[in-house]
């Protein structure tokens, strides 16, 4: 047996049985996806069940810009028939963090709003596909295992 399976004994043993039924390993909120460059260079990367794609390439240094981190823009909210509030520091802002999600994985994601589509095609123009994302607004759960994610070269310089 090894040192590992030792102390999980170990502590099985000690825990009642409600607090077992809480354990969970790491392999429960870990997964790992896969970022190709616009070179095609392959990166398989681990990352957590809650993290953003965005999180996940800063941490392992993937070259994706995201200044706005995904709440940086004013949002117009509904709150009642007559009033209409816009709120500030929700939403996406900046439209850097464009990535290509094969469709493949289609099912898996959230539908595009339409604004940030409506973002990435006034940043990305014609680079902008049916398959474009905001990484910020794509959190990770474990049904995206081995989720591949194209990295576009940076938006075009000439409107920023
Ligand atoms: S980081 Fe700004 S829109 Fe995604």
């Amino acid at each position: 047996m090894g040192s590992s399976a030792g102390v999980r004994s170990v502590v099985a043993k000690a825990l009642p049985s409600a607090s077992k039924a809480c354990m969970g390993s790491v392999s429960d909120v870990t997964l790992n996806i896969t970022f190709v460059d616009n070179d095609g260079n392959r990166a398989s990367v681990p990352a957590l069940v809650g993290q953003t794609i965005l999180d996940v390439a800063k941490t392992h240094g993937i070259d994706l810009e995201g200044p706005c981190g995904g709440g940086g823009g004013a949002i117009s909210v509904q709150r009642t028939a007559k009033w209409h509030d816009t709120t500030y520091g929700e939403g996406p802002l900046c439209f850097f963090c464009h990535v290509q999600i094969p469709s493949s994985f289609n099912h898996l994601l959230p539908a595009i709003g339409e604004s940030d589509d409506q973002g990435l095609e006034d940043v990305w123009q014609d680079e902008v596909t049916s398959q474009s994302r905001l990484a910020c607004q794509i959190t990770l759960d474990k049904k995206h295992e081995g989720m591949v994610v194209y990295v576009p070269d940076a938006p075009p310089t000439d409107i920023i």
